[in-house]
């Protein structure tokens, strides 16, 4: 019979042996590519000491290829649970040392309990992932592995915040997970996704195309859209989920956690009465606003590197998250095109999944004209935002500071698609299109120069302003630019409570 102290060092070397992953080589070999192991990034992320592990000695049952002379316990997937912040949150890491990373049945099978176990227990899943696809090895019973995750993670979607971070060469499946979670995150340098990588790419199209390029992370948070934030390395990176945890509610049932914040919540800031420039066509940095206006100016940005023409990103007001939608004069005007409004759409459905009340600072020209907009499906484009802020039953507070013109008036959260508070400065202009179009279409016979030109003042004076929509209750309260902060706070005081549906129905149909 084995002693209690030969039990006790058996278990000892089970452990161990899990802990080394693919073994000495390959940890040393991939380390030298700047990037940290599975049960680093685990460790780094939560907070000290938190971490359980689950399902450490879980083996794969794969006798193909001699696979059954080569089990690693776990299996090369990490899995457990944790605290951020004093909060339970579940996560599982790819061990890259492992097989590559690949998923494996079991290796599915662990992820799919954690994901569950996040479900049932009403707590955030944080997917690390680096992993060269579906194990190779295990052909068919690898792609059912992905295809049940993916249905998990559909089922998760809106119930409880999904978060992906790319550490690694993502490839084939491992790439469907993270484009079905809420938020993507991915690492300078050494971070790429793709569905089919440069070498498959040669063959089939004859395109050259490096991995960077292809899937690298400026490629997906500039270009493709699909990722959300970049981070200088891992632990950068780790921190920022952390920081994005912060903002959010553990579940759709739950409210978004309350940090305490000494800045005022009465504060005025006279620098604001002169930000918006008197000529209309002089771009001003709607960033310098939303720093002015939010709790300690502090605001994390989302997708800061996609579609510039709109702003999406967290905040706290009176230390109460709150999801900022902005147009940003200071690029291409701030107009609304296909990749800003499928940004801020997004972006809107997200908060209103996870009661996070929208604030929306208009400064809007109109829609993008030109064919390549409209050959792109603008109007469908354009229509999911109109779809996702009609939708959103939280508390939305819009102010519009400069232009709101036309169709995107109506999109940005007016006060026809239910908004709670419209606000607007008294350099608010609000109308059908700007005033030398207008004249442009009613004057249409106006030959002379000088009487067009008066027209156009005339407009102006008449059209272009606030009081119209003042005057028909469209506008809730003009505000000089000084008070935003603490009427925003106001209205998200007098929203807090706010109860609202919308009709019964299986799920709306908005125009994908
Ligand atoms: C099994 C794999 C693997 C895989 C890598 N490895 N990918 N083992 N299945 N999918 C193993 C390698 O054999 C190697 O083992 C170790 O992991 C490290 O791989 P390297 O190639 O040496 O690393 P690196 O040079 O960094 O390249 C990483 C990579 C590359 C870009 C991910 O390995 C690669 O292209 N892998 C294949 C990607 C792929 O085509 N996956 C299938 C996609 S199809 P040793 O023993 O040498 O250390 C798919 C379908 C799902 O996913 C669809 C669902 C919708």
């Amino acid at each position: 019979m084995q002693s209690r102290e030969e039990k006790y060092a058996l278990f000892e070397q089970r452990k161990k042996q899990a802990e080394s992953g693919g073994g000495e080589e390959r940890i040393a070999k991939y380390k030298q590519t700047g990037r940290l192991t599975a049960r680093e990034r685990i460790k780094i992320f939560l907070d000290p000491g938190t971490f359980n592990e689950m399902d450490r000695m879980v083996t794969h049952r794969c006798t193909n290829f001699g696979m059954e002379e080569n089990i690693i316990p776990g299996d090369g997937v990490v899995t457990g649970y944790g605290k951020v912040d004093g909060r339970l949150v579940f996560v599982f890491a790819q061990d890259f040392t492992v097989f590559g990373g690949s998923l494996s049945r079991t290796n599915a099978d662990k992820i799919i309990k954690v994901m569950q176990k996040a479900l049932k227990m009403g707590a955030p899943i944080v997917g690390l992932n680096d992993s060269g696809g579906a194990r190779i090895q295990e052909g068919v019973m690898s792609l059912a592995g992905y295809g049940d995750i993916f249905n998990l993670n559909v089922k998760a979607s809106g119930v409880i915040p999904q978060i992906s971070a790319i550490m690694g060469p993502c490839a084939g499946g491992a790439v469907y997970s993270p484009a079905i979670t809420d938020f993507i995150f991915m690492v300078k340098d050494t971070s790429y996704m793709f569905v089919t990588g440069p070498d498959v790419i040669k063959t089939v199209t004859h395109e050259e195309v490096t991995k960077d390029e292809l899937g690298g992370p400026m490629t997906h948070n500039a270009k493709s859209g699909v990722a959300h934030f970049i981070g200088n390395d891992d632990e950068h990176t780790l921190m920022m989920i952390r920081e994005l945890l912060s903002f959010l509610p553990s579940n759709n049932l739950d409210a978004p956690p309350v940090v305490a914040s000494v800045d005022p919540v009465d504060r005025v800031d006279e620098a604001l009465q002169t930000l918006i420039p008197i000529d209309p066509n002089k771009p001003y940095d709607m960033h310098e606003l939303i720093g002015s206006v939010v709790d300690d100016g502090y605001f994390f940005e989302v997708m800061p590197h996609y579609a510039k023409n709109i702003i999406t990103g967290f905040a706290r007001l009176g230390g109460k998250s709150v999801g900022i939608v902005a147009n940003q004069p200071a690029h291409l005007a701030g107009v609304l095109d296909i990749n800003s409004s499928v940004k801020a759409a997004r972006f809107v459905r997200f908060c209103d999944a996870f009661n996070i009340p929208v604030i929306t600072l208009v400064d809007v020209p109109g829609f993008l004209p030109g064919t390549v907009q409209e050959f792109g499906g603008i109007i469908k484009h354009g229509a999911k935002l109109l779809y996702a802020y009609a939708e959103a039953t939280v508390p939305k507070i819009t102010l519009i500071t400069r232009k709101a013109y036309g169709g995107a008036y109506d999109v940005m959260a007016s006060k026809h698609l239910s908004a709670d508070v419209n606000y607007a400065y008294p350099s608010a202009e609000i109308a059908v299109m700007g005033p030398a179009g207008a004249v442009n279409i009613i004057f249409r016979n106006e030959a002379d120069a000088e009487a067009i030109a008066k027209r156009v003042d005339d407009y102006r004076d008449n059209f272009a302003n606030p009081y119209k929509a003042a005057e028909l209750g469209y506008l809730d309260e003009i505000i000089y630019p000084r008070d935003t902060r603490k009427k925003l706070i106001a209205a998200l005081d007098m929203t807090r409570n706010k109860r609202d549906d919308n009709p019964p129905k299986k799920h709306g149909n908005i125009p994908l």
